[in-house]
């Protein structure tokens, strides 16, 4: 049955690692052009369930539906060229080579990456390379980081490699994108212009992005709807006003100091 509202659909996902059941029977959905903000207490699942549906995990259980397509446990190669991206908690950026050669390591089926094709395909090569330079420009002006193009990434601070993170996510054609602690550790300068690039690329480009995050000021300025894991399952979604008043979520994540934000 097709469903034009949502992007994703997962149905009783479970994974286990040994005896621990790190998701559990999670059901959730994420709406199409919407940024939502996923939170829970450390160990919760977070991450996990963005492994299984960006493939780098495969269930034990259940199913993951994308754009009315079932992508159970396929590896993470295949989602990416259907537009799922993802960013890692601990940024995972080249650490030798420059900001502008980061972002141009990103596209897949480059000409040029096997060798024949490179001896035979020399003019081709060098238009493609030129076409991909010039979006790895555009991606770093969108990004502010023009003062940092031939920087070497190992020297970026760690808010400057979240945006590179999510600099990444722009040079392909991205439907959904998944935001692992994206903010963490980003002064708030870095953090603003974070957030702005995330809005922008939400109603310029279309993305959907879900977006792990433990700053509840942050998720809550940028999220539609907010869903919360509790060991490996979906307590509670709703709007952060829902959230942040709703007895069950206190109790077991935002405690009480949190209930009059
Ligand atoms: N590859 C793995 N092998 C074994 N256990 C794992 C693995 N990955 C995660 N876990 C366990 O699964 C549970 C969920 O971990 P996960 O990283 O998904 O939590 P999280 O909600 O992202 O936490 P955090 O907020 O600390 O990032 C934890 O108990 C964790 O130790
Ligand atoms: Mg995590």
């Amino acid at each position: 049955m097709t469903d034009p509202d949502h992007i994703l659909n997962i149905s009783n996902l479970s994974k286990n690692f040994g005896g621990l059941s790190a998701i559990n029977n999670c059901s959730l959905k994420i709406k199409r052009g919407s940024i939502t903000g996923i939170i829970g207490p450390n160990g919760s699942g977070k991450s996990t369930l963005f492994n299984l549906i960006a493939g780098s995990l495969k269930p034990n259980k259940g199913s993951v539906v994308f754009n009315n397509e079932d992508i159970t446990g396929q590896p993470s190669y295949n989602l990416f060229s259907k537009g799922i991206l993802r960013t890692f908690q601990i940024a995972h950026e080249f650490k030798n080579l420059t900001v502008l050669e980061n972002l141009m390591m990103v596209p897949p089926n480059q000409i040029g990456e096997n060798i024949l094709s490179a001896l035979f395909m020399r003019k081709k090569f060098k238009l493609q390379e030129d076409k991909i330079r010039l979006k790895a420009y555009k991606v770093i002006e969108f990004l502010n980081l023009k003062h940092l193009a031939n920087e070497i990434a190992g020297n970026l601070s760690g808010g400057q490699k979240k945006l590179l993170e999510l600099g990444r996510t722009m040079m392909v054609d991205s439907k959904l994108v998944l935001l692992d602690e994206v903010g963490a550790g980003v002064n708030r300068t870095l953090l603003k212009g974070l957030g702005t690039a995330i809005q922008r690329l939400n109603k310029e480009k279309g993305y959907t992005f879900c977006m792990i995050e433990h700053d509840m000021d942050f998720i809550s300025r940028m999220c539609d709807s907010i869903i919360v894991l509790s060991e490996g399952s979906v307590l509670f979604q709703g709007t952060s006003e829902e959230v942040k008043n709703n007895e069950l979520v206190i109790e077991s994540y935002l405690g009480r100091s949190n209930k009059k934000n």
